[in-house]
């Protein structure tokens, strides 16, 4: 499974990119706002760092407002993504995109229909949301199962990619169920290498050591 980052915080990215995890990077309005940046400058400065799939997300809500922007964004880089919100416009939007050879990252997916639907507009990436349906009480993990199983059956090619992940739990139950991408927070990419008994025995090892009296 591939690490997508979901952050357009550029020191973050960075500091994650020296541990050679990181395979992606997604941004969405949300995100750039929180960045505090303008939003081609961040992308132009994350395009300069990453060179797998950076994801740039269009804010036109109509097919011809979308397929300006997107080319806009995609001028920005070769590895920029054109992010559409899974609406009819969006689709339309994908499906002249995959033609022109751009890449897309239909975002904003609730349901296996919508994912199907991506997945025959020529889609480079799905992003259903998992744990904005945790929130309303729907397993988010159900919805990764049933678009694996539907991409698998029509050999798609489309890559499902995990987005609204909260937890390690979610990281852990995304690679079970086949998710080509997981986009992780920084911080729980960093709290998948925490472990207490990592922790404990590692301070026993070093007592132990210490006793020893010798140095390597
Ligand atoms: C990524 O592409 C999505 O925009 C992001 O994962 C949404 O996460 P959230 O539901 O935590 O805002």
């Amino acid at each position: 499974m591939k690490f997508f980052i979901d952050t357009a915080e550029i020191s973050e990215i960075r500091e994650l990119a020296e541990t050679g995890l990181v395979d992606g990077i997604t941004t969405n309005p949300s995100l750039i706002k929180q960045s505090g940046r303008d939003f081609i400058e961040v992308i132009t400065e994350i395009c300069g760092v990453i060179s797998g799939p950076v994801s740039a997300e269009v804010i036109a809500t109509d097919t011809a407002g979308m397929l300006s922007e997107g080319r806009r964004l995609a001028a920005i880089a070769s590895n920029v993504t054109v992010k559409l919100p899974l609406t009819w416009d969006g689709l339309k939007a994908c499906r002249t995109f995959a033609d022109e050879g751009i890449a897309t990252n239909v975002t904003l997916c609730f349901s296996a229909n919508q994912a199907l639907l991506a997945a025959k507009a020529g889609a480079s990436f799905i992003s259903p949301f998992i744990g904005r349906l945790d929130d309303l009480g729907v397993d988010g993990m159900e919805l990764i199962h049933k678009i694996r199983t539907i991409y698998d059956n029509y050999g798609f090619e489309t890559e499902i990619l995990a987005a609204s992940i909260r937890s390690s739990a979610h990281v852990e139950a995304c690679a079970l169920a086949g998710a080509d991408v997981a986009t992780i927070p920084p911080q729980v990419l960093k709290s998948l290498s925490r472990h207490t008994l990592t922790d404990k025995g590692l301070a026993s090892f070093l007592t132990d050591w210490e006793t020893t009296g010798q140095s390597i």
